[in-house]
Parts: structure tokens; sequence; C-alpha cells
């Protein structure tokens, strides 16, 4: 990992921040994509005192807006010309339906439409930087996306707006990994475990109570990190792309059949709602 050029989503909290420590400990050179300047400046000093490194970047994005995320991506590419790896972890829960000022429901928008443009806007420079690795932090509680509900349409539900967006990370991952085929871009789809992090903060009713129980057990950020940190360095991952892994090894998508349609369906609705266009 030594100097490879590194994007870590959401590396101000949880999991993506024990992820920026690892990378940092292995000599990669991190940039921290991150909305709060605040939050990530006192982080970013954390993380130097403790690895003792000072390749730490922070670009600027909030995920709530298409045009923060372009200019995140412009600001990327007016300053590097290689991105080794680009992890994808940045996401929220919304206990109210929330629209963006593209008018889109705010999980759905942040946790899966925002990476999945700038994942899109980096892809050229991703290219040039193969052999590369995109690693999505999607999650084991997904569901079938009912896509006339994506938005709320119907009925909004904080953990059914939730789970829509991690089956988007898998069906986004699949996609991608067929696209990026024999280019030496590997792309994969991770559940980094239950994790004590700031992400249930949101979380109300009998549903905190449950928290309240099982979040002593659960994962700290570190722990969590150790499983994904080999997708991103171990040469045992060098050729696997498309997958949904749990601890390094795969996991069961909770969709019977075929994905394809579902892929086809969200592939061209992401990029007309993100202004990419159609394919
Ligand atoms: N924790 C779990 O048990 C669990 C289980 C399965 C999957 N996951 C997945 O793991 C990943 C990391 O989550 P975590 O548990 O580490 O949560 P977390 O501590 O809340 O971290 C989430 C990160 O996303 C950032 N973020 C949230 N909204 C944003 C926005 N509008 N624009 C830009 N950045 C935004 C946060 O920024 P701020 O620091 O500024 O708030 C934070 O850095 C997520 O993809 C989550 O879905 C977590």
């Amino acid at each position: 990992m030594k100097n490879k050029i590194i994007i870590i989503t959401g590396a101000s909290s949880g999991v993506g921040r024990a992820l920026a420590e690892g990378v940092l400990q292995r000599g990669g050179h991190l940039v921290m994509l991150t909305r709060d300047a605040e939050k990530t400046e006192a982080v970013r000093a954390e993380l130097k005192a403790k690895t003792k490194s000072d390749k730490i970047d922070f670009i600027q994005a909030d995920f709530d807006s298409f045009e923060s995320v372009r200019k995140a991506a412009e600001k990327f590419k007016s300053k590097y010309d290689r991105l080794d790896i680009l992890i994808n972890n940045a996401a929220t829960t919304n206990a109210d339906f929330l629209k963006t000022e593209n008018g889109i429901e705010l999980t759905f928008a942040v946790n899966h439409l925002a990476p999945f443009l700038l994942t899109n806007l980096l892809l050229d420079t991703i290219k040039k930087s193969a052999p590369a690795r995109i690693i999505n932090v999607a999650s084991n509680a997904h569901i079938k996306i009912d896509f006339d509900n994506l938005n709320g349409e119907k009925k909004f539900d904080p953990f059914l707006a939730y789970k829509y967006s991690k089956m988007a990370n898998i069906l986004f991952t699949f996609d991608l990994a067929e696209e990026l085929r024999g280019t030496g871009i590997t792309v994969n789809a991770v559940h980094p475990g239950v994790v004590n992090t700031a992400i249930y903060r949101q979380i109300t009713g009998i549903q905190k109570l449950f928290l309240k129980i099982i979040l002593p057990f659960a994962f700290t950020p570190e722990k969590s990190a150790s499983y994904i940190l080999p997708l991103i360095e171990s040469e045992d991952f060098a050729g696997v792309s498309g997958k949904f892994l749990y601890k390094t090894v795969p996991l069961k998508i909770k969709q019977k059949g075929d994905l394809l349609a579902d892929r086809r369906e969200l592939r061209v609705l992401s990029k007309r709602l993100t202004g990419l266009g159609y394919l």
C-alpha cells in the first residue's frame, strides 16, 4: 500500500476513520473525502499524531449535493493524476423524510447516488492507475429495491430507505465489476459487520432499545477495518472482483433470482438522476 493514492469517503468517523488509520500505518497516501472541514481537521491531527504520517490530504464533499460531489472530483483530478484505491464508505440514516437540493430522498442520494456519481467521475483517473481497486461499503441490511418506492413515494420508512440504498451499493458493485472486467480494476462490496458507530444515532423507538442491548457486543471500528484492509492490500484479492464479502469471504445476497433487471433499472435511473445521461 506504500505511497498508493487512496480516497476514503466518510473518513471522519467510525469504520472510515479506522480504515484511514490502517491505510496510514501501511504507508498509503490518504485523501479524506469528507463533509465537515472542522471535524476532519481534528481527525487529521489525531491520525497524524497516532501514525506519524503526514500523507493526509482533505477534500470537502457534501454528499447531499451533486454539485459538491462534482467539485470534489474536479479538485481531486486537479491535484492528482492517479487513484489506486477508492473506498466508498460514507453513509447516513435518517429518521425523517428529507429531500436533497436535487429533490431526491436523502438516504438514497447520500448512500448510493453520490458514490455512484463520484466513482463515475473518477473512473478515467482510476483506469489510468490500473491495477486499482474500488471497495463499496454496503451492508447485510439490504433488501430488494421497490423502484416505485425508492424516493419514498408510497411511504417513507427509515430502515427501508437505508436497506434500499445498501442494496443499490451491491447492485452497483456487480454492474461496475462487469463493466470493468479485463481493465485491471476490481470492484467489491463489503459488509463491515455490526459496528458500534455514530450511524445509529438517528434510530429511535423500540429499535433504540434493541441497539442498546446489542451494540456493546458489536465490532469496534478497528476490528471491522481489520477485515476490510486485506481487500485493499492483499495480493490474494488482486484479481477478485464483483463479490459481496464479509470478513473477506463471500456473503449471500438477500435477493433471489436474476439481479440483471434490477441492475439495469438502477443504472439507468442513477445516470438520469445524477445527470450522467442514459446508457
Ligand atoms: N455501523 C454498522 O453497524 C454498519 C453496518 C453495516 C454497514 N455499515 C456501513 O458502514 C459504512 C460506515 O458507516 P459507520 O458505521 O462508520 O458510520 P459513521 O460513523 O456514522 O460514519 C459515516 C460517515 O459518513 C459521513 N457522512 C454522512 N452523511 C454524509 C453526507 N451527507 N456527506 C458526506 N459524508 C457524509 C459521516 O460524516 P460526518 O463525520 O461528518 O458525520 C461519516 O464520516 C456505511 O456505509 C454504513 O452503511 C455500517
